[in-house]
């Protein structure tokens, strides 16, 4: 806990030595743990006792955190020489030791690995896959079966989260796509990292309520998944349409299309960037693991969006192999690791059948405005379809004459 950025600037490595300092400067203990485990640069007061207790300026203060505005950015720019003769003569580190992976088993598509996803990308040529999808944990406490510590300091999740994003960045190809999923929070650290190095294309809000509802805040209703791409244009982009929302009990309009609705194409609705039709995945037929797993739906819309037959798509964290499932099944080459069990993973591919079978299902609900259920059911209920629309249209034109 004491491993921390702020208490080292204040030279704090006891509780001892924190609440003494935090008596010292007069600064509740409260906050200045709040400061150090969220992050935050203290108050313009807060600080200013620090500097004054370290003899120090605010600048130096700034640095010491690590907390570079555009303002102090410009003056490291201009002396970049002599911080990087600075950097030169530290010591170099010591290597840490690399941690192997293994293969544990392969499919007419895939390769499965058991083992840590850095350890992996770190043999992986730079520029050699299309696609990357990711889905880390969340620092949320989570008890994984791999025995993964989810609750680490916010400083080390960022740090390792920002480690693994590079290996990504590094092993992606130009025009290929990125996307990561994870709490809006995490993603607002995570696009300050990826901005440097790729394209961002969108933030896609997935409507997903995961929680119950905090006292205080905003119920939080969505995950959001971040799509980049490597250098200014896509080699995929594979935009499909989704059918027209209609009310489930008896197949009629949600929304007044008035007169536009001969204007609507017949393909479909255009994919926004807010999707609210991704299940969580609950339904026992459906799960096949813990509470992690992602909707195969999500990674459909994903694989078929971003990448095409043959291209290779490579997910840092397996879970329950969601992402190599979908890429099988669409026929892309897929690179998987998971630092947990893999039983369930392959086992996942021996009963791989009722997947195909669901994916072939979404695919043939899409590109149409309707799909044939729902057209037999509107036509029975008396709701338009865009064929009686064209009928009554032809009328229309034939009484004109
Ligand atoms: C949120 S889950 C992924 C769920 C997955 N998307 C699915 O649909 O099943 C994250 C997974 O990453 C694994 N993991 C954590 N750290 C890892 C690492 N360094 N390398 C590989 N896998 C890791 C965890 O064990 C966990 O199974």
């Amino acid at each position: 806990m004491l491993d921390n950025q702020l208490y080292k600037a204040l030279n704090i490595q006891s509780d001892n030595e924190l609440k003494n300092v935090a008596k010292i400067l007069k600064i509740p203990l409260s906050t200045l743990k709040y400061y150090a485990e969220r992050n935050i640069f203290p108050s313009e007061a807060d600080a200013n006792k620090m500097c004054e207790y370290l003899g120090i300026d605010i600048l130096e203060l700034q640095l010491k955190l690590g907390s570079i505005d555009y303002n102090l950015l410009k003056k490291l720019m201009n002396h970049s020489k002599e911080i990087r003769s600075l950097i030169e003569d530290e010591e170099p580190q010591e290597e840490k030791e690399k941690k192997s992976v293994d293969l544990v088993f392969t499919t007419d598509y895939g390769k499965m690995y058991k083992g840590d996803c850095i350890s992996l990308m770190q043999t992986m040529e730079s520029n050699s896959v299309d696609l990357i999808f990711a889905d880390p944990p969340f620092n949320l406490d989570k008890q994984y079966e791999s025995g993964y510590n989810d609750k680490v300091s916010e400083q080390e999740y960022l740090q390792w989260t920002e480690q693994w994003l590079l290996e990504c960045v590094r092993i992606l190809k130009d025009g290929g796509a990125m996307f990561v999923w994870n709490l809006p929070k995490w993603n607002t650290y995570i696009s300050t990292t990826l901005n440097r190095y790729l394209e961002f294309r969108h933030w896609i809000a997935v409507d997903i309520k995961y929680r119950l509802p905090i006292k205080n805040r905003l119920y939080p209703s969505h995950y959001g998944l971040l799509y980049y791409i490597k250098g200014s244009k896509p080699n995929s982009f594979n935009e499909s349409r989704l059918p027209l929302e209609i009310c489930r009990h008896c197949a009629g309009d949600i929304h007044d299309y008035g007169g536009y609705k001969d204007k609507l194409n017949e393909k479909g609705i255009n994919l926004t960037d807010v999707w609210d039709d991704i299940p969580p995945v609950r339904h026992s037929k459906y799960k096949t693991r813990g509470s992690n797993e992602l909707s195969l739906k999500l990674l459909e819309r994903i694989i078929s969006l971003a990448s095409n037959e043959g291209d290779t798509v490579f997910d840092p964290f397996g879970g329950s192999g969601t992402t190599y499932i979908a890429s099988e099944i669409l026929k892309r080459k897929w690179i998987g690791i998971e630092i947990g069990p893999t039983e369930a993973i392959k086992q996942r591919f021996e009963d791989i059948e009722w997947q195909r079978e669901y994916i072939k299902d979404l695919q043939s609900n899409s590109n149409v405005l309707f799909t044939e259920k729902i057209k037999k059911k509107r036509i029975a209920n008396g709701h338009w379809t865009p064929e009686t629309i064209g009928k009554k249209k032809e009328k229309q034109q034939s009484l004109k004459i």
